[in-house]
């Protein structure tokens, strides 16, 4: 699926469905760091004036999923806990080469994976989760986080030449596959 090498496993399928409401809290933190993401990277190169424009638009899409998941945090009354961090973007950010301009590159297609697993996992539960609200609600924001991965490599194809970026796909892409065969199975967005 997507850019992806590997699909999620059935064991981590299983932990979701068991802990919806813990899906939902890190679901919140992960629109939220998806919106400070595009936002830290209009800080990182203000002067690419596209990557500015899309990145606005991007960080504002990501607000609206953030508030759609507080209301359904609202609905079942759980409130926001603190942010335990995402080991999952934590093992990626790892890899991000440390000059310029690769580092953008890198930047880019990180964004790029994180939106495509985080749409592989909302189709999952669109069709596994609990409840029909939980499935509905996973169902609607399926199309805009395919979208939001296409964007970043859209970006990173505007300013970098194709054969690089692809081959740097591909690189990331087995990475990706790696981390995530690592990963214990939380009931996280990306666990
Ligand atoms: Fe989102
Ligand atoms: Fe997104």
């Amino acid at each position: 699926m997507l850019c992806l090498q590997c699909p999620t496993n059935a064991e981590w399928i299983a932990v979701a469905n068991a802990h919806p409401e813990l899906i939902l809290l890190d679901h919140a933190h992960c629109e939220k760091k998806a919106a400070a993401f595009a936002l830290a990277l209009i800080n990182r190169y203000p002067n690419r004036t596209k990557l500015v424009n899309e990145m606005i638009g991007l960080a504002s899409e990501e607000l609206e999923h953030l508030a759609l998941v507080m209301k359904e945090l609202e609905i079942r009354s759980i409130v926001l806990t603190r942010d335990k961090g995402n080991a999952y973007v934590q093992a990626l950010h790892t890899h991000v080469r440390p000059h310029e301009p690769l580092r953008m590159m890198d930047w880019l297609i990180i964004g790029a994976f994180i939106e495509a697993r985080s749409c592989e996992r909302f189709s999952i539960l669109a069709e596994h989760a609990p409840t029909e609200d939980m499935r509905t609600l996973y169902k609607s924001l399926l199309a805009s986080e395919a979208g939001h991965y296409r964007l970043y490599f859209d970006i990173a194809r505007e300013y970098f030449p194709e054969a690089d970026v692809r081959a740097r796909i591909k690189e990331f892409g087995a990475l990706e596959a790696d981390i995530i065969k690592g990963l214990t199975n939380l009931p996280t967005m990306h666990g």
